[in-house]
């Protein structure tokens, strides 16, 4: 790596060295990181220029979409339309692909993107985050929608930006996971975290608790098994976190470890998990791999997982290595029946709900 202040661009030079499409790539995510410090600008202005309102519809999802969300999609868009890099785009906001402007040569990439995740905690100045996947585009005529449906293992490049205190930009190439903070007087992104590594072990996870009588039996064994922490079998206290932005959750995980799960429930049967593959899933498992993590959906690697629509959702379970295995090993045992449901020691002779049988 060169010496001094090493900032994106240099950063890019040197990570991709030697590969055919260099400039190509290093341009595309330059467009992103620039796309990234419009919206950063845009989110720390909270409440003064209206971003928090409800831009007054519902995006392909049924979920309010805020103004902010508005922007940031539009932001994005034009960043990265203009550079000959891409031949279309996903957002999360769109139903369809987008296409790009007709007079713009196609470029030999796919990306695919959440503009501002998390966006119903901007109200509340949570952390939110931008998360995007880079494709190859797989022939030289316009997209098509099945073009996108590529699985995570695919993917040229992927990260996500967080809005917090600071701006980060974590991301892959495929070579590690870096981090670099948004240097806001100058306007660049400083390498400030190079290569992340998640510890393989680690004593906290991220769930929203509130679905537990929703979860399957193995995710529950994990949880419960969690919380009975040391008077049970894993001998010691774990700590829970939740932030319910999923940038912010994971950013914790790569900083410190643990596991983060949104994973399949039953509260909603037609839906198998809350989070979306193409532009949630597989861009963070790849980051989170890359950083020496684990992700699976609890019975196959999140990035094997082959999409089937552009908006389709996946159970999520990720972060340090040693406790997805054994969340994914809690599943297996489950579904060929050789699991050992938890009970808590407390009620192990005299269930509460025994008693009330
Ligand atoms: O998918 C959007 C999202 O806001 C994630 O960023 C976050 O992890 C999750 O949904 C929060 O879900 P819940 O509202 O169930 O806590």
């Amino acid at each position: 790596m060169r010496s001094g202040r090493t900032t994106l661009s240099k950063f890019l030079i040197d990570q991709l060295h030697g590969q055919t499409d260099q400039g190509q790539l290093a341009g595309l995510l330059v467009d992103i990181a620039a796309a990234i410090k419009a919206i950063a600008a845009a989110t720390a202005k909270g409440a003064l220029e209206g971003g928090h309102g409800y831009a007054g519809g519902d995006n392909v999802h049924g979920e309010r979409q805020m103004q902010l969300d508005l922007l940031a999609d539009t932001l994005m868009i034009e960043h990265c339309e203009w550079g000959g890099l891409v031949a279309g785009m996903a957002s999360e906001e769109h139903a369809q692909p987008i296409g790009i402007p007709p007079d713009v040569q196609r470029g030999p990439y796919l990306l695919v993107f959440d503009p501002l995740d998390g966006s119903s905690n901007v109200a509340m100045n949570v952390a939110v985050g931008t998360i995007f996947s880079v494709l190859r585009h797989p022939h030289a005529d316009a997209p098509t929608p099945a073009d996108f449906l590529q699985p995570g293992a695919q993917q040229v490049a992927a990260g996500y930006a967080i809005y917090g205190p600071a701006t980060m930009l974590v991301l892959t190439v495929g070579k590690g996971t870096h981090g670099f903070t948004l240097d806001r007087e100058v306007g660049n992104f400083v390498l400030t975290h190079p290569d992340i590594r998640i510890p393989e072990d680690s004593s906290e996870f991220a769930i929203n608790t509130s679905n537990e009588r929703f979860w399957e039996p193995p995710v529950q064994r994990y949880v419960a098994e969690c919380k009975a922490g040391a008077s049970g079998i894993r001998g010691r206290d774990f700590n829970m976190r939740w932030i319910a932005s999923m940038v912010a959750d994971i950013h914790r995980v790569l900083m410190r470890g643990g596991v983060f799960m949104y994973p399949r429930d039953y509260k909603d049967p037609g839906k198998p998990g809350r989070l979306r593959l193409m532009y949630e899933a597989s861009p963070i498992a790849l980051v989170v791999e890359q950083a020496g993590g684990a992700a699976t959906t609890g019975r196959q690697r999140l990035l094997d997982v082959r999409p089937e629509s552009l908006h389709q959702r996946v159970p999520v379970i990720l972060g340090s290595r040693h406790e997805v295995e054994r969340i994914a090993r809690y599943h297996a045992e489950y579904d060929n029946g050789t699991d050992k449901p938890y009970f808590s020691p407390l009620f192990r002779d005299r269930s509460l709900y025994r008693a009330q049988a």
